[in-house]
């Protein structure tokens, strides 16, 4: 799949609907370049402080204390987290790590583009022209706990002799692409991690298995967009009905990834009339084709069918199951092929969940919904939310725009990437976050198997 294949991928217009001034790249004029620099960084200054004083809830006095410990940039992180307590341990049992905020980290990122091989080239922004890396150095922090660093020695141990699958869109391949960079981190011997079949990661026949070979263990990626199939139609639909998704059956892929040790699922992007009903893409029950269905209901009944998939065909003593919620684009003023931009938006927009449009609180509440009808049984598969919609709204920073194209230079400035995101960068957090799911999870076995022990 080529280059081309990924900006197809790209989410149709979803614009945010504030208005807001674009700023547009005046080549050449060095003065405003540098009145905008100055602006740039005092802006970057107030959003820090804000933050600082707003997340930390401090006093003036205390507010100079700490700022001055932040200043000391090698041992920041010590003091900023200070008072709260480690999601890991037992009192950060029930803190919600999705409700936090952004803060800056010199000690970010935690890899860099260019020493990881497993990287599309639409995601190395800064090697591709990307100039300024602001968006490489925020840390996601929760308001009531402290996430543990990304640790990927032990991650790589904890899943030794294990499979590790992500299942969804390009988002979802951003994401695994990420985890790749930040597991391989940890491994001295290049070729020790490899695809099985030789394939380069921009071409795949609907997937790749990554294997890291010092710890027999697989990081895998299974393209599937909807979750569910999507097919021909059945004989003697009406000529508009060129496919229809399979509302009722889960992705014909879904045996080689049910039994995985850990499963990441996540859908969104082409849940959209543009993606379907536009291009002949109607909803399928049974033997049923749904002319009237609207791309919500769709989904929701694609969201039922994934999670009593879920609850019946995966062994909850085996694979740990997560899903990632929508990650929010960030056009403005169009869509990918009508000028949408979010060029040289360099700084977060932090502290605020007003920037999550309502098609995408509607697309969260179905999920909420469809998750929540098998939350009250006793027996029933865990799901792990990876509930980053918010946090990621506010991360207009995020995007590849115009440096997605690689060698062969920056887009066009009315073809920008406004969905996927640049790496080291977003998903990155997400990982982190699955990360610290995982070790919890890891944790409450051994607790549980030793309580068991201890049984009579
Ligand atoms: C911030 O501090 C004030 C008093 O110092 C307290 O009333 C308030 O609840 C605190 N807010 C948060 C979010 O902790
Ligand atoms: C950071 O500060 C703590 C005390 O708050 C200290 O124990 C630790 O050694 C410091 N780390 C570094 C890298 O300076
Ligand atoms: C590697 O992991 C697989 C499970 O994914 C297991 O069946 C196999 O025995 C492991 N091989 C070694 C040499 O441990
Ligand atoms: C690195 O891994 C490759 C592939 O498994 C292996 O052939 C090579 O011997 C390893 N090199 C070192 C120095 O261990
Ligand atoms: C995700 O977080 C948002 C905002 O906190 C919340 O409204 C929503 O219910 C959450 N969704 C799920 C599925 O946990
Ligand atoms: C789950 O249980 C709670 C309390 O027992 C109840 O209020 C809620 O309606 C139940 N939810 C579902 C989806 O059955």
């Amino acid at each position: 799949m080529s280059k081309n294949t990924q900006l197809e991928e790209n989410t149709e217009a979803k614009p945010f609907k504030r208005s807001r001034l674009v700023f547009e790249p005046s080549l050449g004029v060095l003065g405003f370049s540098l009145l905008g620099l100055c602006l740039v960084w005092s802006f970057f200054y107030f959003d820090y402080r804000t933050v600082a004083a707003k997340s930390y809830n401090l006093s003036d006095k205390s507010e100079r204390f700490v700022w001055l410990k932040l200043e000391n940039k090698n041992n920041k992180s010590d003091v900023i987290g200070s008072n709260r307590v480690g999601f890991l341990e037992e009192s950060g049992d029930g803190c919600d790590v999705f409700d936090g905020d952004w803060v800056w980290d010199e000690s970010y990122p935690l890899y860099q583009s260019k020493d990881c091989s497993f990287l599309d080239e639409g995601f190395r922004c800064s090697e591709f022209g990307r100039s300024d890396l602001f968006y490489t150095h925020w840390r996601w922090q929760p308001r009531h706990c402290n996430l543990p660093r990304f640790d990927a020695k032990l991650m790589l141990e904890k899943l030794r002799n294990k499979r590790l699958v992500f299942v969804g869109d390009s988002i979802g391949r951003n994401q695994w692409e990420s985890l790749l960079c930040l597991l391989s981190s940890a491994v001295k011997n290049e070729s020790s991690v490899y695809e099985v079949n030789g394939s380069p990661i921009t071409k795949h026949t609907g997937y790749l298995v990554f294997r890291f070979e010092n710890y027999n263990c697989t990081v895998e990626y299974y393209r599937s967009p909807f979750l569910v199939p999507q097919t021909r139609p059945p004989k003697r639909s009406a000529n508009k009905v060129k496919t229809t998704l399979k509302l009722d059956t889960m992705d014909w892929t879904s045996s080689k990834w049910r039994d995985a040790d850990v499963l990441v699922l996540s859908t969104g992007h082409w849940w959209n009339y543009g993606k379907t009903v536009r291009t002949g893409c109607y909803f399928q029950e049974g033997e049923e084709v749904k002319l009237k269905m609207s791309v919500d209901d769709a989904y929701k009944r694609a969201m039922e069918t994934v999670m009593k998939w879920i609850q019946t065909e995966v062994d909850s003593d085996k694979t740990q199951v997560f899903f990632r919620t929508y990650a929010p684009v960030h056009f403005r003023g169009g869509d990918w092929r009508t000028g949408g931009a979010c060029h040289m938006e360099t700084l977060p927009e932090i502290g605020t969940s007003s920037l999550v449009s309502s098609e995408t609180w509607q697309q969260l509440k179905i999920l909420g919904d469809a998750l929540s009808h098998y939350s009250n049984r006793s027996e029933t598969v865990e799901v792990n939310v990876l509930n980053i919609t918010v946090m990621s709204a506010q991360r207009k920073d995020g995007h590849p725009s115009v440096y997605y194209l690689g060698s062969r230079g920056p887009a066009p400035l009315h073809r920008q990437d406004c969905s996927h995101w640049c790496l080291p960068g977003v998903p990155d957090t997400w990982n982190e976050l699955m990360y610290a799911l995982f070790m919890k999870q890891g944790k409450k076995q051994i607790v549980q198997e030793m309580s068991q022990c201890r049984d009579p």
